[in-house]
């Protein structure tokens, strides 16, 4: 028995508690796909270039599919005595074939061989996360199509500002959502290179060939160093820092999809689907989905500034602390990948509420610029001075309990006697959001015509599932 106070759990000693502490086959078996695709491409390099024979080459395949079905079927027994996925796969094939198994580890090493399975499996994320992106965006399109008339107030501090339309809101969203698809696309195209063949850190003094092993595993060249190919995790960093920034957008999503549920604001309502009543008091609905998008978002972050605190200082080429990239990976992934799929089936879910949207955008004067802007337009005032103008009309109001378009033509000329009747077509929150064409502004007009450009642009390219 160990130490008294803390041993209990580790009762056999050093030698289980060494096991425990180095074994990733517990997280690093989901590797499995990828370990035996880059073993095969492996392989099949090596009886090309004539390292080993083809007639070995062709049993090890065999072997490796017979271990892969295993795996598949949930019929193979992972141990971690055995450490990690490799050295399980590995040791597998050696108990179907016999020695010639030992011939797949020629010019290879667990160095080259992680580094090039959690490339692909994070290049594989990367697609299936471009996909689930451009679903949400197409959500957020099609909801905003449909209500991009649908007047709402724009806020800056979170105090009413001036009127925006609910599809202009979520098509704030589309455009965020395209920035990180970008971000991803080029995380993608950046770690689209093979590490397979950097051996353990120097290269190999067989004759291999990887061009061929980068091609069949759809990479599009080796990298050019052995000791970067076997020491960096810079790709699973760029990954998570994209799902990092992307997981502030959803999380700011979220937290707005709250706060519009909330008796105070009532913009929005969602379904059973996306909500849960409370054991005590009946009348809630809680909207926990958005409420989780948006603590998840703090948990992607977190697994990217772990793993950049796990490489931060790690002198070159590989360090057993680089096993550690993985939970905090996947774990990110995981849960990104459940957060699009969350806020993509609540955007779809939510329905605004035009009424209580229309009320709300008219209150705290949002049409107050609408005013200053008429006075510049109509009476060639400088915009500074209508600003002032403006102010005062607003305080008159404000001190009528009135909103402005309350207010009689009379009261306004008592503030700037040049106004006239016209004023009173800017001052509803439909004028004033259908006055905003210019390129990128809230009209009606504008706004369906982005969403219509982006639903086109999502199905052309096909993606949504
Ligand atoms: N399980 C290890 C990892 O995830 C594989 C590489 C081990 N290499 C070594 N030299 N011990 O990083």
């Amino acid at each position: 028995m160990s130490n008294k106070m803390w041993g209990g759990r580790f009762g056999a000693g050093p030698g289980a508690i060494m096991k425990q502490i180095n074994q990733s086959i517990s997280f690093d078996q989901r590797l499995y796909q990828q370990d035996i695709a880059g073993s095969k491409a492996h392989c099949a390099m090596l009886a090309a270039t004539k390292i080993i024979l083809q007639q070995d080459a062709d049993k090890i395949m065999v072997g490796l599919d017979q271990v892969f079905a295993e795996i598949e079927d949930g019929n193979f027994s992972f141990s971690e005595d055995l450490e990690d996925i490799h050295m399980n796969v590995e040791s597998r094939l050696t108990e179907i074939l016999g020695s010639v198994a030992g011939r797949l580890h020629t010019a290879r090493s667990r160095n080259d061989q992680v580094a090039t399975d959690f490339k692909l499996y994070v290049r594989e994320a990367c697609d299936h996360i471009d996909g689930q992106l451009a679903e949400l965006q197409m959500a957020l399109a099609k909801k905003a199509e449909r209500y991009a008339d649908a007047v709402m107030p724009g806020f800056t501090h979170l105090q009413t500002a001036q009127p925006v339309t609910f599809g202009h809101h979520m098509m704030a969203y589309v455009e965020m959502f395209a920035r990180d698809r970008s971000r991803f696309s080029d995380a993608r195209t950046r770690m689209n290179e093979s590490p397979l063949g950097a051996a353990a850190l120097a290269g190999t003094s067989f004759p291999i060939d990887r061009e061929m092993t980068a091609k069949a595993l759809g990479f599009d060249r080796p990298t050019a160093n052995s000791l970067d190919s076997v020491s960096d995790r810079d790709f699973a960093l760029e990954t998570l820092s994209a799902a990092t920034i992307s997981g502030v957008h959803l999380s700011r999503l979220a937290e707005e999809i709250v706060v519009w549920c909330s008796a105070g604001f009532k913009f929005i309502s969602l379904s059973d689907a996306y909500t849960t009543g409370s054991s005590i008091m009946p009348q809630k609905r809680n909207p926990d989905a958005a409420e989780l998008v948006r603590a998840k978002a703090g948990r992607v972050a977190a697994s990217f500034s772990g793993l950049v605190m796990v490489m931060k200082g790690l002198p070159l080429a590989y360090s057993k602390d680089m096993q550690e990239d993985k939970e905090a990976t996947f774990d990110a992934l995981d849960n990104f990948s459940l957060m699009l799929a969350a806020m993509s089936g609540m955007v779809d879910d939510m329905t605004p509420d035009r009424d209580r949207l229309e009320q709300a955008a008219g209150q705290g004067f949002s049409t107050a610029t609408d005013i200053a802007d008429w006075l510049v337009r109509v009476l060639g005032m400088p915009f500074r001075d209508a600003h002032h103008v403006t102010g005062s009309i607003v305080a008159l109001a404000e001190g009528q309990d009135k909103m402005l378009h309350e207010l009689s033509l009379d009261e306004m000329q008592q503030v700037e006697k040049q106004i006239t009747e016209d004023i009173f077509t800017v001052l509803s929150v439909q004028s004033s959001s259908q006055s905003r064409t210019s390129y990128g502004g809230t009209s009606p007009t504008n706004v369906k015509k982005m969403a219509q450009g982006w639903i086109k642009r999502l199905e052309k390219e096909g993606k949504p599932v």
